[in-house]
């Protein structure tokens, strides 16, 4: 299968997807990066013939930005669109043209905590774990179906650069599983519902 993946900032699951990818834990093929951001560091993981971005600000709205992105990620023909830090949120016409087949990592416990400063907010609210979770893209921000989810302890003196920086590892383990089950054909949303070898989660 065929990759994209779109990327904001320093790419560590990117590049957890590219080790996988050569040390052949996952036969799939990243068919491109994509960026908001051109100074993206991550964009420096791959070759630049792999890299597209722009610059999100300089559009005038977010469905041009998005319409743009749209048909840069098409011309690569993935079969997978996956977010890994990618910062920005994609409108509905982004999220229906690759329904089903676009995946979000994201730093908490789905359901709780959507959006930013996950790891802050799970500390502020004084849980006893937090946790990483993939899922599939929907028009709700971080709100689609669950694929699969890591936990982690939280522990006396965290911060969330501390739980942050605990629970990565977990996160680039999570996002490798994820991408070998639907690289392997076996990962499948239907109506709103994540599914593996057809069984709803
Ligand atoms: C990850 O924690 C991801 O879940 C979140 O932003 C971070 C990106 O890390 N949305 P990286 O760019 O993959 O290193």
């Amino acid at each position: 299968p065929r990759i994209a993946v779109l990327v904001s900032g320093r790419g560590s699951n990117l590049q957890a997807l590219l080790d996988a990818i050569a040390d052949g834990r996952l036969p799939a093929q990243v068919a491109g990066v994509f960026s908001d951001r051109p100074d993206a560091p991550a964009l420096q993981r791959v070759p630049a013939e792999l890299r597209w971005s722009a610059d999100a600000r300089a559009f005038p709205d977010r469905a041009a930005f998005d319409a743009e992105l749209a048909g840069a990620v098409a011309a690569c023909r993935p079969d997978w669109i996956f977010c890994a830090g990618y910062m920005r949120i994609l409108g509905p016409d982004f999220v229906q043209r690759f329904a089903g087949r676009l995946l979000n990592v994201h730093p908490s416990l789905l359901p709780l905590y959507k959006g930013l400063r996950a790891h802050a907010r799970a500390l502020a609210a004084g849980d006893a774990e937090h946790g990483a979770s993939v899922h599939f893209v929907n028009t709700e921000l971080d709100g689609g179906a669950v694929v699969a989810q890591a936990r982690i302890p939280i522990l006396p003196g965290d911060t969330p650069e501390t739980l942050a920086e605990r629970l990565l590892p977990q996160e680039h383990r999570l996002v490798v599983a994820v991408m070998q089950l639907a690289g392997a054909g076996r990962l499948a949303e239907r109506d709103g519902k994540a599914r593996v070898d057809g069984q709803c989660l």
